[in-house]
């Protein structure tokens, strides 16, 4: 096995396929003919949260979005054709935002080091903390961290809910809620942080 050609990443692939058809004969053909998700999954690029793994969801069943810290920028086309591509094309009626404890992304952006150029994307989780810096800094430790991921995440969710695409959905009368979850490194666990905005009179002002 030579690690200079991936080939045991090839394999790996070769052998999830044939396990996929042992158990599904159509499990492919099916998929290749349309994907039909019904969730719209928007998470951090960590390699510890692999969004289908943790909900058990097989290829198909959810739209993902990745990128460092779960942002959800309005300038940020790549994010914002994700969204709208899942609300009007796919039609999804859940988006789930979610982060996870002890994310680096948002640690790197309460720390005062220069990180180079990733800086600029996470001056936003900077805007964050800079509106709660009481209630975080009341907080020691792991736990200010882990209640900044929280906050992170609440952001971001209202964040989706200030899209055009979601207003204009919601305008439409068209059915979506937008979850906030947390995801636990250290046991597995995804936790409801109790956001899930369905109308934009949910939205905090
Ligand atoms: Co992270």
């Amino acid at each position: 096995m030579s690690n200079d050609t991936l080939q045991h990443l090839l394999d790996n692939n070769r052998r999830w396929s044939a396990a996929k058809t042992a158990q599904d004969t159509d499990f492919f053909r099916r998929l290749a003919r349309q994907q039909k998700p019904q969730y719209l999954w928007i998470g951090c690029a960590d390699s510890r949260v692999p969004a289908n793994e943790i909900i058990g969801l097989d290829p198909g069943e959810v739209f993902v979005h990745r990128n460092v810290g779960n942002l959800v920028e309005h300038t940020d086309m790549n994010c914002l054709s994700v969204i709208q591509y899942a609300v009007e094309v796919l039609q999804v009626q859940h988006v789930i935002v979610c982060g996870h404890y002890g994310c680096g992304a948002v640690q790197a952006a309460l720390s005062d080091e220069d990180h180079g150029l990733i800086d600029n994307w996470l001056r936003k989780i900077q805007e964050v903390y800079r509106t709660h810096r009481e209630e975080v800094d009341a907080r020691q430790g792991s736990q200010r961290l882990d209640y900044m991921c929280e906050l992170n995440i609440a952001a971001q969710v209202a964040n989706v809910c200030r899209t055009t695409v979601v207003q204009n959905a919601w305008r439409r009368g068209q059915k979506l809620c937008v979850h906030g979850w947390v995801y636990s490194l250290k046991d597995g666990l995804l936790h409801n942080i109790g956001l899930s905005i369905d109308s934009p009179e949910q939205l905090p002002c």
